[in-house]
């Protein structure tokens, strides 16, 4: 029987605990995949008190024996990904054509994606979006306007990727000027240099990915998708306009790594136990207070890409629940639970309401969002440090009554349960994974 491949996603606005997750499921799994988003994501994997932020570099980097892939999909920043390459060589790990590839068709971030991020940041003012002025929305942009696109391939021919940028940099300029006002010049020369160097550096792991994972899906080795920001981040999905620019949900997969619809395989759904959000737009449930102070300092919550501080919030399970919904997820990681002990109470929102009654029907959850009030329903909080449990029986009586209504309004098993950053900081709760991997 072929082996059932694991995507993982967020289903909040991002940092949920992902790369976390991967981590502990990728020494089960042949290919650990990114298939979306690029170096705006950071998913911090911690060992033996070590932290790795990995922005590009899928999560299972750390495993020998797991094939690491940078599919289709992923908005490709060469020269983010050499700087990671190099600074996680220097610290230990291997990184080579056998265990990280590229894919050849990924979309090239290139200096005047960053550029063009910036300026349209700062020229909406109170406006802006908040994004992680990675060139990550103007690359996506790029590549559905087709004409103007770099890909990963193209590195690899100098000649034809010199008359390229040539083109697109006097494009560029012309925009920038009449949009933006902006009058530097942009070197196209020294741009193409760069990039061949990157070409050069890289040109081993460059691979028809798409075509490597449908053969390793056919002959049943297993595959683990790892989502990059979250389900209300997500371009169709999401909380638009204040979204990213890709398709992050488990529907964003097949697009996103070039495999049938079929290998999504065993979906989990990572939450934290409470909600955070980086950058501007909607957040029902926020708590702009001491209880998202406490929530920010005890989770540590400042950006792993950005260093920015995180907006925080209590649970929004309407939120979650569309976005289980929208990734049919199959079970849950509720993440980082050790960061509520000490609160008297703990809120859930488990319903929006609005002011007024005439909310238009045809609007879905992410776009009622701005005018919702949240109906909360509120439990007893807990004491009790909760880092060192490693079995659900173990922990306190309103913990484990705060798992057990999330699972119940969710209406999907809670399998793993985070209690601190480390590997080994994990609780095996009700999980579908004992069949599958652990
Ligand atoms: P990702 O983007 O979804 O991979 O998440 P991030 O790495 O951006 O943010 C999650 C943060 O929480 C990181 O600093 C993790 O090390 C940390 N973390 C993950 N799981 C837990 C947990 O269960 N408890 C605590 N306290 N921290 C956790
Ligand atoms: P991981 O994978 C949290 C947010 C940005 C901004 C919006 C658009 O670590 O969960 P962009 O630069 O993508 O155009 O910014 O999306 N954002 C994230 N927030 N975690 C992420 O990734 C994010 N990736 C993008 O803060 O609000
Ligand atoms: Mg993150």
């Amino acid at each position: 029987m072929s082996a059932q491949n694991i995507t993982i996603i967020g289903l909040q606005w991002g940092d949920e605990g992902k790369g976390k997750i991967v981590d502990l499921l990728a020494s089960s799994c042949r290919y650990v995949v990114r298939y979306c988003g690029g170096a705006n994501a950071g998913h911090t994997v911690t060992v033996s008190g070590q932290q790795y932020p990995l922005h590009l570099v899928p999560s299972g980097i750390l495993h020998e024996g797991v094939r690491n892939i940078v599919a289709n999909g992923v908005a490709f920043d060469p020269a983010i990904a050499l700087e990671e390459i190099d600074t996680l060589r220097e610290r230990g790990i291997t990184i080579n054509a056998e265990n990280l590839s590229i894919s050849s068709s990924a979309n090239v971030v290139m200096p005047y994606h960053k550029l063009a991020d910036r300026l349209s940041e700062q020229s909406l003012g109170a406006g802006k979006i908040g994004t992680t002025a990675l060139g990550i929305g103007p690359c996506y942009s790029d590549k559905a306007a087709r004409t103007l696109a770099i890909r990963v391939a193209d590195l690899l021919a100098p000649e034809t990727l010199k008359e390229k940028i040539a083109r697109i940099v006097e494009i560029k300029s012309k925009t920038f000027r009449s949009v933006f006002g902006y009058d530097e010049p942009i070197d196209a020369e020294g741009i193409w240099r760069e990039y061949c160097d990157y070409g050069k550096r890289l040109a081993e792991m460059i691979v028809d990915t798409g075509a490597i994972l449908r053969r390793a899906w056919q002959r049943g080795e297993r595959i683990c998708f790892e989502g990059g920001q979250g389900s209300m981040l997500d371009i169709d999905h999401g909380t638009f306009p204040y979204v990213t620019s890709s398709s992050v949900s488990a529907c964003g997969v097949p697009a996103g790594a070039g495999v049938p619809p079929k290998a999504v395989g065993h979906v989990i759904g990572v939450i934290k136990a409470y909600t955070s959000r980086v950058g501007a737009g909607p957040f029902p449930t926020e708590q702009d207070n001491q209880i998202g102070q406490y929530l920010r300092e005890r989770g540590k919550e400042y950006g792993t890409t950005t260093g920015r501080p995180r907006r925080c919030g209590w649970f929004d399970a309407v939120a979650v629940k569309y976005a289980a919904d929208l990734s049919g997820v199959d079970e849950l990681a509720l993440m980082l639970l050790d960061v509520l002990s000490g609160l008297e109470t703990i809120k859930i929102c488990t319903q929006y309401r609005f002011d007024d009654d005439k909310i238009v029907q045809h609007h879905s959850i992410p776009l009622l969002m701005s005018s919702a009030k949240c109906v909360y329903e509120q439990l007893p909080g807990w004491d009790e440090r909760i880092e060192d449990v490693r079995s659900f029986s173990d922990l306190p009586t309103n913990a484990r009554a705060y798992v057990q209504r999330i699972e119940e309004f969710i209406g999907k098993p809670i399998g793993l349960i985070g209690v601190g950053p480390e590997r080994g900081q994990i609780i095996k709760h009700n999980t579908g994974l004992e069949n599958i991997v652990i």
